[in-house]
Parts: C-alpha cells; structure tokens; sequence
C-alpha cells in the first residue's frame, strides 16, 4: 500500500517547493496558520473571497441548501438556486446575454464558450472559421484549448507549445495606430477567425496590465464589423474587482459569450457560468441533436454552490461592495504610487482593488522565496507574480489591515531594490 501521500501543488516544482502552509480556519480577511499565526491575505484565494472568509450570509445559504438538496444532475433536471442565480445574471448583464451554461471552474467556462463559438461557425455552414484571437499576456486557463489561448510568456505552459493548436496572438491595439494595423489584419483574415478571446480592462495572471474602456470599446466594435465572436472573460474581472460589478459595464460593451467563475460563490465552493447572447443560442437550435451543444459535467450548476452564489449577489445589493471597492483603490493609489521612484520599479497599477507594481525583470525563484518569507514574517500572505508584486484583497478588508499589506509591500520591494536590482 502506498504511504505517505503527497498533496501535489499547483505550479510548482515540488522538488524544491518549500513545505505548504497548513491553514486551520479562515476568519474575515485572515488565515489561520495551524500554530496560531494568522496571515492577513493579500490574494482574497486566487481572487475569489470578495466579501471576506466565513461570511455568515454564505455560510447560511449553503448550509440550508444542503439541507435540501446538495446536488442532481443537471441532465434533463433543473432545480430552484441554478434557475433563480441565471435569472439573477442575467439581469444583471446587457442587452440578451441571457442564457446560461454552468461549469465548475474558470477554464471550462471558457473552454466551453471557445467550443460554443467554433459550433455557432459549423452550425452557420462555414466551418472554416476555426481560429481565434488572444492578445500578449493573456491568459484564459490550463485545458488544453484555453492554453492556446495564453501567452507562452506566462511561463506556464510551455512544455506544451508543440502541442497545442495553433491560434492567432496579437498585441493588444491600444493606440490609433495599432488599432488600424489590428483592422487591416482582421479584414485579411476574417474568414479563419471564429472569435476573440480578451480579459477586459485588466489581463490578470499575465501580470495585471490594464488598458481602458475606449481600447475594450475599439476592439469589440472591429470584431463586430467583421463578423468576428467576441468572447469576454469576467473570470477574473467579474464582480467587482476593476471597481464596477463587471468590467464591460465601464465600456458599455455587449459581447457574444461571457464567462465567470472565482467570485461567483464569494469564494466559496467552486462554479462557473459562460453566458451566451440569443445570437449564438439560436444557433444551436434545430430538429437535428448534433446541432445542440453536446457539452455537460458531472457537477455543473451544483445546488450547494449555486446557492452560495445567490447569497452573494445578495450581498452585493446589501452590503457597499462597490464603494468599499472605491475605498480601497484611494488607499492603495496613496500607498503604492510613491513605489514609482525606486529603482528596479517600472511602473505602479491601481484600478479598483487591484494594486500591483511592475518590477523590471522576473524574480527569479530566490527572489520570489524571499519576497513570500518576509511577507509571512510580517504576518501577510501574498505571492508576487512573475514581474509584479501584487494585492486583490478582500472588499471587506479594514484600512489598518490593508496598509499592513502595502506597507509590507513597500518595504520588501525596496529592501529588494537595493538588494537584488542591477541597473
Ligand atoms: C481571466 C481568467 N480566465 C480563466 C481562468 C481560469 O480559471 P480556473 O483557475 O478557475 O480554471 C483564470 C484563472 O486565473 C483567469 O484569471
């Protein structure tokens, strides 16, 4: 029999990965180390805990779901929480992005609008439009067809490259002149394209970069003069985190497919919607079942996390989300911005509760030890991210406990500057 089980981490090489963290219980913002340290976090769970942990509105919400009804399939069966949270969503959405195909994470809610697109193109009799658009640092998950949809330059995939399906990278147009250069080459090669995928206003895991509603507005109006799907994913984006409740309502965008996931549940239980325009619905309709999307997991639109996920819309009509939002965007402009001056540092980004300062090179793996080291010390958890040292707190955090973050952010990237920086 085998002993000793291994807990096999993500990204990472386990040879040299240092021993985990074992967290015991999560309280508010805070993460509660077996040995009584608690660690301010500085991530909010890979962006999901919105409201903070253990949210009593959540907690309750699951725990009478589960009462009832855990989980059915969603195979010919439907149950209360899946059709109330669509219905929710799709008030919440414009124009007729109102139908909902759930999942269970980020990559498969884009993974399914990336199958929904290429259906929609055979369905409608040109099958040959087969490819898609994605943009310099993007990424859109680990399946397979969404890592041929992010940048090689994440550093994640590229044990794959050969692997993967050949897709179109672009840069992504922010200026006049790259917008037509992005036109001309559409134009020449519409008849291939079946969509674009793009994260909007804030391309998260390639290094929070950010562009403006106008650029956003530009490149989904050129997709819809040539017929080009435009796919917009909310994974990271939705709910709040670039200061509106998703990033499209800044730029007054409809797209044809747009997914969501991570803080759907208030980072609770895992789920995943990708919603589709009647456009694209349509397609799929007719007397034949292969012209249906023939696409379904096990656990898709989970009751427990379904729930969870109307207790946290409900917590967005209840509770100041957006302002505190608003609040902590000020806090992080005024403690993150003066970083600008030191060496080694190129640039600072804060939008909503997003703050992230841009570091001239990658750390290497030393650097990035000692960044998370000093940040435990200090009783904060973050992990910096390739080029930029990062936060996505929480909405709830208190002001003290965020400049705890930022100030041990400021600290550390300085002390790193004089340390481990070469001109
Ligand atoms: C924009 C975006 N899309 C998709 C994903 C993949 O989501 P998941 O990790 O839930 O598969 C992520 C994850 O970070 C993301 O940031």
């Amino acid at each position: 029999m085998a002993q000793n089980a291994t807990v096999w981490l993500p990204y990472a090489q386990m040879l040299t990965a240092p021993e985990p963290l074992t967290i015991q219980s999560t309280q508010g913002t805070r993460l509660i180390v077996n040995d009584g340290l608690q660690l301010i976090d500085g991530v909010a769970s890979w962006w999901t805990a919105c409201h903070g942990y253990n949210h009593p509105h959540i907690i309750n919400a699951i725990q009478v779901q589960a009462q009832k009804l855990a989980h059915v399939m969603l195979g010919g069966l439907v149950h209360p929480q899946a059709t109330k949270l669509a219905n929710r969503l799709v008030a919440l959405l414009p124009s007729d992005l109102n139908h909902v195909f759930y999942s269970e994470s980020g990559s498969v809610a884009v993974e399914v609008a990336m199958k929904m697109a290429l259906q929609f193109w055979i369905n409608h009799q040109e099958p040959q439009r087969q490819r898609f658009i994605y943009f310099k640092h993007g990424y859109h998950g680990d399946t397979f067809y969404t890592m041929s949809v992010s940048d090689p330059q994440d550093g994640i995939h590229p044990p794959f490259e050969s692997i993967l399906v050949e897709q179109y990278l672009q840069k992504l147009p922010t200026t006049d002149d790259l917008l037509e250069t992005f036109e001309l080459w559409i134009a020449l090669n519409q008849q291939h394209i079946a969509g674009l995928l793009l994260e909007p206003l804030v391309q998260a895991a390639g290094g929070m970069k950010m562009h403006s509603p106008a650029t956003l507005q530009a490149i989904v109006n050129i997709c819809q003069r040539y017929n080009i799907l435009v796919i917009i994913d909310e994974v990271f984006t939705g709910f709040g985190r670039t200061g509106s409740l998703f990033a499209i309502d800044q730029a007054g965008i409809v797209p044809d497919i747009f997914c969501l996931s991570k803080a759907l549940t208030g980072g609770t239980l895992p789920l995943a919607t990708t919603i589709a325009t009647t456009k694209i619905y349509n397609a799929f309709l007719g007397e034949e079942i292969e012209k249906g999307l023939m696409h379904g997991t096990t656990f898709m639109g989970n009751a427990l996390a379904c729930a969870a996920a109307n207790a946290s819309l409900d917590l967005f009509e209840t509770e100041p989300r957006l302002n505190q939002v608003a609040d902590i965007s000020d806090i992080l402009k005024a403690e993150l911005m003066n970083l600008q001056e030191v060496p080694g540092v190129l640039e600072v980004r804060v939008k909503g509760a997003i703050g992230a300062v841009q570091l001239a090179h990658p750390l290497t793996s030393t650097e990035l030890k000692w960044f998370k080291q000093n940040f435990i010390d200090d009783g904060v958890w973050c992990r910096p991210l390739g080029d930029i040292v990062y936060t996505t707190p929480a909405f709830t955090i208190d002001k003290a406990s965020l400049v705890t973050i930022t100030s041990a952010m400021s600290k550390y990237i300085k002390q790193w500057s004089s340390r481990f920086f070469k001109c």
